[in-house]
């Protein structure tokens, strides 16, 4: 078969199965199975597949059809401009979550001129938020925590992978508990989708992805409230807390946040799409109210 005739088998076949960007996918697999970069794939459109990639290309189309995520199928996906590998064990790096990396570097850019900031990420996952601000901030600390094991494996494969490893620390445990001593900034981008919800989620990942990735409990907002609890109780608190909350939820945590922590500055951001997406609670300097 020529590899033109098996990129337009796989684009119909996922088209067919009502696979969401069915051409995109099947061009990417592709790509995978032949081992190819997409300008030498599309250079040898013309030339047959060798058999051993189209059986291959077959078996990754299989998995597709069964809904499974690109990602897990390639093993990898690109947050922030970086390459991070992922697999079941971690959620998917969603494209919304950059917006929160980017609030963190202004404000780093804006409050630390000489980037030495120290900043847990709550809830690391694949390392796409610790990782990303490790390599763009070279003289920050960072410490990651999540409470899914498998998920710091591979969270440390992608602070190797980008050489950051020495400034990502990776702790196992509950929220903020791992972590003693003053912290600057606190990211997190935790579970946040009702219990209530999830039969209404695509099967991509109802059937793939980590369930304690995205479901805190019955109430979508348990594990922001459990973090902003652990932040009040803290000795030093941090000066900033950075959010990712889901649609229509900021509100709630705007007003939680107001109600734990008396004198805080409290906003909101958008993300791309302008869903708002995110909260940035900023405590007062001597940090002692609430
Ligand atoms: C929505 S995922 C986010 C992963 C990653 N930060 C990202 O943005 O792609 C939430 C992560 O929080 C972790 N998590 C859930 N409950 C936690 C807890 N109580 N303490 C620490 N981590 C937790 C999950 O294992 C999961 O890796």
């Amino acid at each position: 078969m020529k590899t033109r005739e098996a990129m337009a088998w796989a684009r119909q076949r996922l088209a067919g199965a009502a696979i969401p960007d069915a051409a995109l996918d099947a061009d990417v697999l592709l790509m995978e199975a032949s081992a190819r970069s997409r300008a030498a794939l599309y250079a040898a459109l013309p030339e047959p597949l060798p058999e051993s990639a189209l059986r291959r290309f077959e078996g990754l189309v299989d998995r597709r059809l069964h809904r499974e995520p690109l990602a897990y199928i390639v093993g990898r996906r690109e947050f922030f401009g970086l390459d991070l590998m992922v697999d079941s064990n971690v959620l998917v790096p969603r494209q919304e979550t950059e917006t929160v990396v980017e609030r963190v570097l202004d404000l780093v850019g804006r409050s630390f001129p000489h980037g030495d900031a120290r900043i847990a990420d709550v809830g690391t996952g694949s390392g796409a938020i610790a990782v990303s601000l490790a390599v763009h901030l070279p003289g920050a600390r960072i410490l990651a925590t999540d409470i899914s094991r498998p998920a710091l494996r591979v969270a440390a494969l992608n602070s190797r992978r980008h050489g950051v490893e020495e400034r990502v620390m990776l702790l196992l445990g509950d929220l903020l508990e791992p972590l003693d001593g003053p912290l600057d900034i606190v990211v997190a981008n935790l579970p946040y989708i009702p219990a209530s919800q999830w039969d209404r989620l695509q099967p991509e990942i109802r059937r793939f992805e980590p369930k304690g990735a995205l479901v805190p409990g019955q109430d979508g907002l348990a594990a922001i409230r459990r973090l902003l609890c652990q932040i009040a109780g803290r000795a030093e608190r941090p000066r900033w807390t950075v959010l990712e909350v889901g649609d229509g939820q900021a509100a709630a945590v705007v007003q939680e946040a107001h109600r734990r922590f008396a004198g805080a500055h409290v906003t909101t951001f958008r993300d791309l799409q302008g869903l708002e997406r995110g909260v940035v609670i900023e405590l007062p300097a001597a940090g002692h109210a609430g």
